[in-house]
């Protein structure tokens, strides 16, 4: 069956299928390869796309910016300083303005409510980049970093480590289950994950053929794990929980006693900012195990696929 996303928005990756995240994986890949071989294109010729951040980013503005000017298109830079958006108009106000001048919009802030209200209002496609609850376009990266360097996704066995309920472990359970990989998140009670989103998502990992599986105990996470992911303790907007995470979480750094308890050639990633010396050694990250900066080039070509797929 072909593919066709044209006009379609992604608020989380449940909203995708797992043939159309393998689609687009194909077409990052592509878009990699041309990228690499110096081929210049302007597929977003005369389109415009709106950037509204509520919170800070290297990556995924970059990442957005940079691949969308380089294909002749027009980016414009939103931050909520800058706009009318939550001081003076609402959401849905903000989003039908929006929808009237530009082709597509991209969203980084707190509630997923208004990632959803774009969607709901603009009636042009709206990318999550980044939510309290979710980071879709993260996990795209990922997922097509596992693959470049394992040649796989199926069957592999990848192990989330520290805050179990934030954006990275919601959305790479998600990624998980869609692509047949087994996911572990290794967290302590308090920082499990939230028990609606992990029944459906067991729901779609039976559908895979794979396991998601949660424990505190790092002996039954660790041994055979292919992955061991990673993500900052306490998330934007949430500094002042950073004392009582590190009491939380200290047990759960990754280094390399946990790599070692793998037993595997184990690949260490990490959405990145890290802070270096809590959730990850420096020794680690900077080891022969880690694929970080692959994982983070990976926004571009991903996050433009995704632009290609949607606006073309
Ligand atoms: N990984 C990621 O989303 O990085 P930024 O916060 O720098 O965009
Ligand atoms: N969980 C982190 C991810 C950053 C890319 C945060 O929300 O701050």
């Amino acid at each position: 069956m072909a593919i066709n996303l044209r006009g379609k928005s992604l608020l989380t990756l449940l909203d995708l299928s797992p043939e159309q995240i393998r689609y687009l994986l194909d077409v990052s890949h592509n878009l990699k390869a041309e990228r690499t071989g110096f081929q210049v294109y302007q597929r977003f010729q005369g389109k415009t796309l709106a950037m509204l951040f509520e919170k800070r980013s290297t990556r995924t503005r970059c990442a957005f910016e940079t691949a969308f000017g380089e294909e002749g298109g027009h980016p414009v830079f939103l931050s909520s300083a800058d706009i009318q958006l939550g001081v003076k108009e609402s959401i849905e106000d903000t989003a039908r303005v929006l929808g009237r001048m530009f082709d597509a919009i991209m969203f980084r802030g707190f509630s997923q409510e208004m990632v959803e209200a774009l969607d709901d209002y603009s009636g042009v496609p709206v990318y999550n980049a980044l939510t309290d609850l979710y980071h879709p376009t993260q996990v795209l990266a990922d997922l097509m970093t596992i693959e470049e360097h394992t040649g796989e996704l199926p069957g592999l066995s990848l192990v989330y480590a520290g805050d179990g309920r934030n954006n990275m472990a919601n959305s790479l359970m998600i990624g998980c289950a869609k692509m047949g990989l087994d996911c572990t998140i290794l967290a302590p009670k308090e920082l499990q994950p939230e028990g609606g989103l992990l029944e459906r998502v067991r729901g779609v990992a039976a559908d895979s053929g794979c396991e998601i599986r949660i424990t505190d105990k790092l002996t039954e996470a660790i041994p055979g794990a292919d992955i061991i992911y990673t993500d900052v303790w306490a998330s934007m907007g949430e500094e002042d929980k950073a004392k009582e995470r590190i009491k939380l979480l200290t047990p759960y750094q990754v280094n390399q006693e946990m790599l070692d308890m793998a037993g595997n050639d184990v690949l260490f990633m990490h959405c990145l900012p890290a802070v270096k010396g809590q959730e990850v050694t420096y020794d680690v990250i900077e080891g022969p195990n880690s694929v970080v900066w692959d994982e983070a080039e990976n926004r571009k070509h991903t996050i433009k696929a995704l632009m290609v797929a949607t606006l073309l």
